[in-house]
């Protein structure tokens, strides 16, 4: 099969913000206890942070990192986790039945972000808690000081402000699974009137709303125009989350399912730019695609997990080459939509659905998703381009005209780059890319990498990394037009200069 492509520089989307390529650590399972931080591992530092751990995530260049929820943030209390360690209480976390210590909190945090070099996007509970939380915590991290919560900070160590400046306003709130679960009405008026202390707290701060906790929720979109309804003028982005899996073994579908995120995002600013009508408002709302990724292989033996222990090992989905064909074309359909996706958060980082596990004591290695997530990160930062692409398509079980090129391009202008990323979605055979680059003329071909394997359902381990890119992918660049060779199956990243 043979698919075709232009791209130009004149023809643009928009600039890519960085904070797509954002992830998230959660307290849930192993993500911070055994996942960033084990005191007793050979590789912590005298915070008790694995080095290691840290290496592979300044590996994938992460940008801003959600915390501490999820589920989680939905009944915590911010204040457990600051101040003298040895002080701090042991509780029950309801959202994932197990026993939070609170050796890791705020401050911690916000030390493991700077050893590693990302930004905290820093979740308030409006779960059990409510608009005093929210706004104390605001002072306590980016007030200067001479206030009760600032001067708090100062006298646990902190002299100076953790200046965070991307704050979410509860975690899914539309789900009855939430702790403090409430209506669009409900979560409306309190995202609100948080918005706006917080906001005067510090007016440099922005904030993230709670969109529907996924597309299928019988309050979609209902709850985007309810929420925005009483929010618009105080927030500046909406979330999104999404997971997917391949439980009927249908990998023709599973790799088109990109498609119902791309209809996802488009629903959600179409609601926005209702509200917006609406209102007569001049402002836009953007999207902060704050979870997603696949999330299914764990399900089950989750249920078999004891409640109430410490750091139990929730959520570890071992992922499969197909994975990362997904979350490849997960990513180009975030970079399709740059004008509104301002931020993303693979979720999550370590451990927990996460392209980085480790074992206690043990070694911190790549899951396959890791892989178009770091080249993603590295190479697709610039400006997203909008390519005019004619490929052959297929219909699967949920699908209809699914293109077999899932593909998206962007222009590094100061580093004089052109990054294509391509997914062939073909189980049968390679696919034949022709594009037409000629307003790029001067340029080369730098490397042609390719992620592939026989097997769909090939994993990595601790000890094997079967599924990992190679850069022997073919290519060939003439006269400004692009010929690429895409492997049945593959996720290729096709660097030009
Ligand atoms: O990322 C795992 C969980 O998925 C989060 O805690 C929650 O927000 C979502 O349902």
């Amino acid at each position: 099969r043979k698919a075709t492509m232009t791209v130009d520089k004149q023809y643009q989307i928009a600039p890519v913000d960085d904070r797509i390529y954002g992830s998230f650590i959660e307290h849930l399972g192993r993500a911070v206890y055994g996942g960033i931080y084990e005191p007793g591992h050979p590789t912590a530092d005298e915070r008790g942070f694995r080095q290691d751990v840290m290496e592979l995530v300044r590996k994938l260049d992460v940008p801003i990192v959600r915390y501490p929820g999820g589920n989680f943030v939905s009944g915590y209390d911010w204040e457990d986790g600051v101040g003298p360690v040895d002080r701090r209480p042991r509780k029950l976390d309801l959202a994932w039945k197990s026993v939070e210590t609170n050796e890791v909190g705020t401050n911690e945090f916000m030390e493991w972000c700077r050893a590693v070099g990302t930004e905290a996007m820093m979740a308030v509970n409006l779960g059990t808690r409510g608009i005093d939380a929210a706004r104390h915590l605001v002072e306590y991290c980016n007030h200067p000081e001479g206030t009760y919560w600032s001067d708090l900070r100062v006298s646990h160590g902190y002299k100076e402000p953790h200046n965070i400046k991307t704050w979410c306003l509860g975690n899914e709130m539309d789900g009855p699974w939430q702790i403090g679960h409430k209506t669009a009405e409900e979560y409306g008026r309190i995202a609100c009137e948080a918005a706006k202390v917080m906001k005067w707290v510090d007016p440099d701060i922005e904030l993230v709303a709670c969109g529907s906790s996924n597309s299928q929720m019988p309050t979609f979109p209902e709850w985007e125009a309810t929420v925005l309804d009483h929010t618009y003028e105080y927030v500046d982005y909406l979330s999104l989350h999404t997971y997917y899996g391949n439980r009927s073994g249908d990998t023709a579908n599973y790799l088109a399912k990109s498609l119902d995120m791309d209809a996802f995002i488009r629903s959600v600013i179409a609601t926005c730019d209702y509200v917006k009508a609406k209102k007569r408002s001049k402002k836009t709302i953007h999207l902060s695609f704050d979870e997603w990724n696949v999330w299914y292989h764990s399900n089950q033996q989750d249920q078999a997990i004891e409640p109430w222990s410490v750091a139990p090992p929730l959520l570890e989905d071992r992922y499969t080459f197909e994975d990362a064909l997904l979350v490849g074309c997960m990513l180009t359909t975030l970079l399709k939509h740059a004008d509104r996706v301002k931020i993303a958060c693979l979720a999550q980082l370590v451990n927990v659905i996460a392209p980085i596990m480790t074992e206690n004591g043990g070694p911190a290695w790549r899951q396959t998703i890791f892989y178009p997530y770091m080249h993603a990160s590295l190479y697709g930062r610039g400006t997203a381009l909008r390519p005019v692409v004619n490929s052959p398509v297929y219909d699967s079980e949920d699908f209809t005209d699914v293109p077999y090129l899932e593909s998206a391009a962007v222009y590094d202008e100061e580093r004089e780059e052109l990054t294509i990323f391509a997914v062939n979605r073909d189980l049968e055979g390679s696919l034949l890319l022709e594009c037409d680059a000629r307003s790029f003329d001067a340029y080369g071909l730098t490397e042609h990498i390719v992620l592939e394997h026989d097997d769909v359902k090939a994993v990595n381990t601790a000890k094997e990394e079967p599924v990992k890119p190679h850069n022997r992918g073919v290519s060939e660049v003439n006269d400004g037009i692009l010929t690429a060779h895409l492997p049945k199956l593959s996720w290729n990243v096709i660097r030009l200069k």
